[in-house]
């Protein structure tokens, strides 16, 4: 019998509600088709947004969409993307696919869909082929409600009322497609543009006056292990600042892709072994490791964990679908990337006194998606389903927690534990905990201890299916959560069988 402990008294750290968030870019059919078709198009949509993918993706409370990159983001310029359709400048598309880039959908989209899903904005802005004028302006054209040249520009453009901008990242992948920079060169890029992105929802003729709820900043951080980045930026960032820098950067991102054979290789999303299923899966509990060793950096300069680590891009990536566009990135969903999304998804609640936001990439139709498109169909993957699970930890509050554990797996270099998971306490007061199940064959029988409260009502829900099983626009109903019946009331807390290859919610009230 598995023990599982989870003492209520013990709470921990916030769960931000915006570990739940996504990532949307110009990438293959994301945006175009995936969620925007245009006012004109046959498939039923609200000022050019599809109604099914918003109802979909207000099912899962989507907290915060990032956006308009990724690599796409440090060329483009915001001013091609706003104004009249028909005079909108068509760019290449040189990062994904070398396809056209009609800039039909801008700014004033962007905020649109966000209004509709009913999310936190979070655009990421050009350092690598930009200016510092350009990033200046661009937030006065959204965020300023008095007179002045870009908020005259975006009345003509129809937007009377100034947006909100939650989150601003100053540049993406600045290592690697955002400009191939060193970390201090673009540690000290990242002080002169920050300097010039304004609170223009301050009070200016109150300049020590702070305003608690202003447009948060976020500096491109590191590649998967790449520690020096995180040292060099931070080291950039508070030299020579005698604390005036501190609260500049809110937000330090992290990205990592779990590529089961490699990053050359990749691997198909749907033909996979046993040996293939542990190795993603341990690949993907590596981003502890990473959280863990970037944020022992964070701490020697910010032991305060003022600035939030941004797990901005996480998720699988595989080789792309057969026959599809080598350059979108589409990919199907199984089991597989369920677990994976549940494991990680645990990970950011148990480090949620430092993660403070993660964007899954990406939202619709490329890499670990929550929905998928053909035309005017649409199915909601595995992934969709375990964030609609988990949607009862954003915003709750991290209680201790602790699962007895087994080693299991194929190859000495892939083990696994067998279980993992997380519980927390939501703004109801309900008990919310989650568990995966990582073994492809086995299932456990577990019994909690929960102290500091009594077990009186409850309910469970489970997604569990085959390791290959996947929803298709045929049979898009084949992996769909499920109530589950089996677990039931002991002494002192709750006792199940949990299945193989399943992730499983059990709300305590
Ligand atoms: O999500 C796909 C790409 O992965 C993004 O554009 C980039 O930031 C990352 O390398």
């Amino acid at each position: 019998m598995v023990k599982y402990i989870i003492n209520t008294e013990h709470k921990k750290s916030k769960i931000n509600r915006e570990i739940y968030g996504h990532f949307s870019e110009h990438l293959g059919r994301c945006i175009y088709g995936g969620m925007y078709v245009g006012e004109n198009s046959d498939i039923p949509n609200t000022n050019g947004m599809r109604n099914d993918v918003v109802e979909a993706l207000r099912e899962i409370r989507v907290p915060v969409l990032r956006w308009p990159g990724g690599c796409f983001a440090d060329e483009y310029h915001w001013k091609d993307g706003i104004g009249p359709k028909e005079s909108r400048k068509k760019m290449v598309n040189t990062n994904w696919g070398g396809v056209v880039e009609d800039n039909s959908f801008g700014t004033h989209e962007f905020m649109e869909l966000c209004r509709q899903i009913g999310c936190k904005t979070y655009i990421n802005g050009n350092v690598g082929s930009g200016s510092v004028q350009e990033m200046s302006e661009w937030i006065e054209y959204m965020t300023f409600g008095g007179t002045s040249p870009m908020a005259e520009l975006r009345r003509a453009n129809g937007q009377d009322e100034p947006w909100k901008v939650d989150y601003f990242g100053v540049g993406n992948e600045n290592w690697g497609c955002g400009g191939n920079m060193t970390p201090e060169y673009y540690g000290n890029l990242y002080r002169r543009y920050q300097t010039f992105l304004k609170d223009y929802r301050k009070d200016f003729s109150d300049p020590d006056k702070e305003n608690p709820d202003r447009m948060r900043k976020i500096a491109c951080g590191a590649n998967v292990d790449d520690y020096e980045w995180t040292d060099g930026v931070l080291k950039t960032l508070f030299r020579h600042c005698e604390g005036r820098f501190h609260g500049n950067a809110d937000g330090l991102s992290l990205h990592y892709y779990v590529h089961p054979e490699g990053w050359q290789i990749k691997g198909s999303a749907t033909e996979f072994d046993e040996k293939a299923w542990y190795k993603t899966l341990a690949k993907a509990l590596y981003i502890e490791t990473l959280i863990e060793r970037h944020a022992a950096i964070m701490d020697q300069y910010d032991p305060e964990k003022k600035i939030g680590m941004i797990v901005d891009e996480w998720g699988t990536w595989y080789t792309v679908e057969p026959g599809t566009h080598p350059g979108f990135l589409y990919q199907q969903n199984t089991m597989r990337d369920a677990l994976v999304a549940g494991i990680s998804l645990n990970i950011f609640n148990k480090h949620s006194d430092r993660v403070k936001m993660a964007n899954i990439a990406q939202i619709v139709n490329v890499l670990q998606s929550v929905i998928l498109t053909e035309g005017p169909k649409m199915l909601k993957t595995p992934t969709w389903h375990v964030f609609n699970m988990y949607k009862h930890h954003q915003d709750a509050t991290l209680v201790d927690s602790y699962i007895e554990t087994e080693t299991i797996g194929e190859e000495e270099e892939y083990l696994v534990p067998n279980l993992t998971e997380s519980a927390s306490i939501d703004p109801d007061g309900k008990l919310q905990i989650t568990v995966t199940n990582l073994s492809a064959t086995q299932s456990y029988p577990v019994e909690t201890l929960i102290t500091g409260r009594k077990v009186e009502k409850f309910s469970a829900e489970i997604l569990c299916e085959e390791m290959h099983a996947k929803n298709t626009f045929d049979e898009p109903d084949a992996v769909k959560t499920k109530a589950f019946d089996g677990v039931e009331k002991v002494h002192g807390g709750l006792k199940f069988e949990i299945p193989a290859c399943s992730v499983v919610h059990i709300t305590v009230e």
